[in-house]
């Protein structure tokens, strides 16, 4: 597996840290999006692993498997989705296809977000914030272990990026996950571009978020590029990592340990060669990190 990759194998982090999960640390990885799918395929370019969006795969055949296949035989591919919607109701059609694709690529774990996309009937195409109360713990608490069950592997929750709360919340995000994956005992996939992004929407310090995200849950981390719009902070993803999040993610590796990241990019998507470079700062940064 993986043999076009320099990094792979060399584990820059996983000696320094204790994940409870027994999750590898597959160093830093990218999206595999449409637009270096042929160079990818064709030239098999260093990069420790990939992320797919699960939905995207979720088909009985054609083009997305078959490109899948190629890229599996190559990298490790771990997936992440955006439609299980654990703030509503459960989708038995959509958990059946997730799994299903999950024995096909056999990741070493699978995540989606702490959201609702909409209700049984309307579906908003977009990561809706939930209200951050007991009621709604006892929900996500209760559909993640439903998920479990059925995958039967590691699940990690990602927080949100969010422009607007609701008025009956009466906790902090941070403090709203905590209990839920401690609870659920799932892992975290830790967005620190999500947490830059709503800290500046709603005021608060990342530093503390950070501090309270139990660190030996975190098997994954995300960083993207976001856009500004009447002073509020879009999480777009069609943007270089902004300096301000490559600041946070050396202070969230400094304390969770190197742990496997990913970039996301996703619009304005750029040639491969400057989403690798982008990918490769993130190496440096973790290996800083793991001999500061
Ligand atoms: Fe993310």
């Amino acid at each position: 597996m993986n043999e076009a990759s320099p990094w792979r194998g060399t584990d820059v982090g996983s000696a320094a840290r204790v994940s409870r999960f027994n999750v590898p640390d597959l160093g830093v990885g990218v999206g595999f999006r449409v637009p270096h799918y042929s160079y990818i395929l064709e030239h098999r370019p260093p990069m420790d692993w990939f992320e797919i969006i699960s939905e995207n795969f979720m088909v009985d055949g054609g083009s997305p498997l078959y490109h899948l296949e190629k890229l599996l035989a190559s990298y490790p591919v771990i997936q992440h989705g955006v439609s299980m919607s654990l703030g509503s109701e459960a989708n038995p059609e959509h958990l059946a296809r997730l799994v299903k694709l999950a024995n096909v690529v056999q990741p070493a774990w699978i995540s989606d977000h702490v959201c609702f996309t909409g209700s049984a009937t309307v579906n908003s195409h977009d990561l809706l914030p939930v209200p951050y109360t007991d009621e709604v713990v006892d929900h996500f608490v209760r559909r993640i272990c439903e998920v479990k069950a059925q995958l039967g592997r590691v699940f990690a929750i990602e927080n949100p990026s969010s422009y607007l709360g609701w008025k009956s919340t009466s906790m902090s995000e941070w403090e709203f996950i905590a209990q839920v994956v401690e609870r659920a005992d799932c892992a975290i996939m830790l967005d620190v571009n999500n947490v830059f992004v709503s800290s500046i929407n709603h005021g608060f310090d990342p530093i503390t978020y950070l501090d309270a995200i139990p660190a030996d849950r975190v098997v994954q981390i995300h960083l993207a590029g976001h856009s500004i719009m009447d002073g509020y902070r879009l999480d777009t993803h069609d943007a270089p990592v902004c300096d301000e999040v490559w600041e946070l993610y050396a202070y969230a590796i400094g304390r969770i340990g190197s742990v496997s990241t990913l970039i996301e990019w996703d619009g304005n998507i750029p040639e491969w060669s400057r989403l690798s470079d982008e990918a490769h700062r993130a190496r440096e940064l973790r290996a800083a990190s793991v001999c500061a």
